[in-house]
């Protein structure tokens, strides 16, 4: 599929994306009907362990595209640009091509860049848009576009995000009235994280959906998982079979 053809869904079925950095989590989502999976640079907080996004690098996003990549046969991957690997138009084609390289379909590029987001679309590239919170230059991850000022701003944005072509564009923390708006002022679908219902599609971290840290808990994490509490228990069952002398028994061992 050619993830152009994805603003023809606009107003049909809603759009699911979900984040995946590793290959057995890629491989799972792939065998799920999703339309997209996000090698975000949420990977600097969820497999790094950083407190945000900004110290992520080309070479951090390259490896994960890759397992990513060998677990995925029919899902769009789509991969964020880290900071500073658009700061030019001449980075960003190199850059957002060894993506490509890498087995992404397209890049997910944050903030209203016209002019790098111009060249990688005339060059074939495919961008999807990001607006909103921008977590690679944010001081602070409040919800954006609450005053009359930033709505106004972010709605601009969107609209010129739409004119330059990109194939989707994620809304991420704004009030579901300003998503409502954007969504219906822009032909590209939107996806919203913490962007309410009107949106036309919707994306969430994997590791957040599936309840892995506990201590994470933004308003609009729906956890549909408690995997934190699940593996926390096999770790309990193993340490106490071990100890017991119960594992490993006869099944799981060699004659
Ligand atoms: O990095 C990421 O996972 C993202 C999503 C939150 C949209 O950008």
């Amino acid at each position: 599929m050619k993830l152009y053809e994805f603003r023809n869904r606009k107003g049909k079925e809603k759009i699911i994306m979900l984040t995946a950095y590793d290959y057995q989590i890629a491989k799972i989502l792939d065998e799920e009907v999703i339309d997209m999976i996000l090698v975000g640079d949420s990977l600097g907080m969820v497999m790094q362990g950083y407190a945000d996004t900004k110290s992520v690098t080309m070479e951090d996003m390259l490896y994960h595209t890759r397992a990513v990549a060998r677990g995925v046969k029919k899902t769009p991957i789509i991969v964020d640009m880290p900071l500073n690997s658009d700061s030019t138009i001449e980075d960003a084609l190199r850059n957002a091509k060894s993506f490509l390289d890498a087995g992404a379909h397209g890049v997910k590029i944050e903030g209203n860049k016209t002019k790098v987001i111009k060249a990688l679309i005339s060059d074939g590239i495919p961008v999807m848009g990001h607006i909103g919170l921008l977590p690679q230059t944010a001081l602070s991850y409040r919800v954006r576009g609450k005053a009359p000022k930033d709505a106004q701003k972010i709605l601009q944005d969107a609209v010129q995000l739409d004119k330059l072509g990109v194939f989707t564009m994620v809304l991420e923390s704004i009030p579901e009235g300003l998503a409502k708006q954007i969504t219906k002022a822009v032909d590209a679908p939107t996806i919203g994280i913490g962007a309410g219902k009107h949106c036309d599609g919707q994306v969430l971290v994997i590791n957040d959906m599936l309840g892995l840290d506990l201590t994470f808990s933004p308003k609009y994490v729906k956890r549909y998982a408690n995997l934190n509490q699940i593996i926390k228990k096999a770790v309990e069952d193993f340490r106490q079979e071990v100890r017991g002398g119960e594992y490993p028994n006869y099944e799981h061992t060699y004659h």
